[in-house]
């Protein structure tokens, strides 16, 4: 037998010969077994990133709230609150998906820039840790909902530091102009508001400047200007316990060579320190980096057509079930699951939804016949939790690789299912 031969930016993705293995398991196997689409995570991978952060903070009173909104099932939620992981969440939906996967609400920060009243009341009724509150507005409608219920609602106010963290313009949000946070400069006025009203409870200060960020510099200048803001907030006499930087850190998707996040918490850590601010609770909202190399989508070749000027090969996943390239023309890597000999052809890898803009991969280097399996890789973060049934395509199977055993963490969809909730009119 080979040995296994590791891919860039996946630690628990090799070859062994010809197959593509995740943790040890043949993933055309798993292919087989399952069907496909089929989406394969590997858990010791999400346990190995988690890792890389908790070295860092080792020692320092720290929280990772793992942004859910990267990949939501339930399974991957539970591996994430079994470490002692909290959550950043964005609406209700994720609040009670993180509760029923074991997540203890006093670890959860409720992020976003928009919540309903609801929202609010049901965050404020099982006790998040914080409100990550982004407008005037807002601040004015959660103290009205908490002093209604008699609490008083803990909260952050996350700026909006100006900074450019030189990533997709879809998924940068630190910048002036972008709808998040409260501007660097409005800050000071909107902490005296936050401090008067009856019903708020000011705990700390946060930022998230964009995502797939691969470099650490943008993090260094928005941590100062957080820290130039904290020592202007205390200076009113408004007390600042906890500093959340966000997430953001970006991956390998192919050639990108981001900081590993020890690197980045490191030079984080010492900058606070440097600054006299290691004292204070520090909060992280890493999504992407914990769960992105952690998976696989993996799909069957359906056809493949040769023509001028390009050749297709056609596959049974599609837009519906990856988003990322058709929304921001992301490159992720595709390997056949067995490779086979033979130099291939160039394709588009493509899906059959009824759209020029469905495509996974494009000019890609395959030798590919109908029925082969391929593995589109990164595919753990902001993949399933995309999904949509578009063309009433269901989503969808997760499998989830524990060393030797394979559970599966989520059935695929059914067709009945999809329009179980659909009347038709009495005519
Ligand atoms: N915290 C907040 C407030 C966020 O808005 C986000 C992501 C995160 C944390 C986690 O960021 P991460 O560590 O995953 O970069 N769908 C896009 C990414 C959208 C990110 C939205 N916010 C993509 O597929 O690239």
């Amino acid at each position: 037998m080979s040995t296994p031969a590791a891919l860039p930016g996946s630690p628990f993705l090799s070859w062994r010969g010809a197959q593509l293995e995740i943790e040890g398991h043949a993933l055309d196997a798993l292919a087989h077994e399952h069907g496909t689409p089929l989406f394969v995570y590997s858990r010791a991978a999400m346990r190995h990133a988690l890792a890389s952060y908790t070295r860092a903070l080792a020692g320092r009173r720290h929280l990772v709230c793992y942004a859910m909104k990267a990949n939501s099932s339930l399974a991957v939620l539970q591996t994430f609150a079994e470490a002692g992981c909290g959550f950043d969440i964005v609406s209700v939906g994720e609040l009670e998906r993180a509760l029923a996967a074991g997540g203890d609400a006093k670890k959860i920060v409720f992020s976003g820039v928009g919540k309903r009243p609801d929202e609010m009341r049901r965050a404020l009724e099982v006790g998040v840790k914080c409100f990550n509150v982004e407008s005037l507005g807002e601040l004015q409608s959660l103290s009205e909902e908490a002093r209604a219920m008699n609490v008083k609602a803990p909260v952050s106010l996350r700026i909006n530091p100006d900074i450019d963290p030189k990533t997709h313009p879809y998924i940068s949000t630190g910048l002036q102009g972008n709808k998040f946070g409260i501007a660097h400069k409005e800050a000071v006025t909107a902490y005296r508001v936050a401090a008067g009203l009856p019903g708020l409870d000011v705990v700390g200060i946060d930022c998230h400047i964009g995502s797939q960020i691969t470099e650490i510099g943008p993090y260094a200048d928005a941590l100062d200007r957080l820290l130039d803001l904290v020592e202007a907030i205390e200076a009113e006499n408004i007390g600042i316990r906890h500093i959340d930087i966000g997430g953001g850190l970006g991956i390998t998707y192919t050639d990108e060579t981001p900081p590993e996040a020890e690197t980045l918490v490191g030079q984080v850590l010492a900058r606070i320190d440097a600054r006299g601010h290691g004292k204070r609770e520090l909060l992280f909202e890493p999504g992407r980096s914990l769960v992105g190399n952690a998976g696989v989508l993996l799909t069957e070749v359906l056809v493949t057509k040769h023509g001028t000027p390009k050749n297709f090969c056609i596959v049974d996943a599609a837009m519906n079930d990856l988003l990322r390239p058709a929304l921001y023309q992301a490159t992720m890597g595709i390997v056949p699951c067995i490779r086979r000999t033979g130099t291939g052809a160039l394709y588009d890898v493509v899906g059959p939804v009824c759209e020029s803009g469905d495509w996974l991969g494009r000019d890609r280097k395959l030798a590919v016949q109908p029925g082969d399996r391929l593995a589109v890789l990164s595919a753990g973060a902001y993949a399933m939790a995309m999904a949509s049934n578009y063309n009433s395509r269901p989503r969808a199977a997760e499998v989830m690789v524990d060393g030797k055993q394979v559970h599966l963490i989520r059935e695929r969809e059914t067709v009945r299912e999809l329009f179980a909730r659909e009347r038709l009119i009495n005519s």
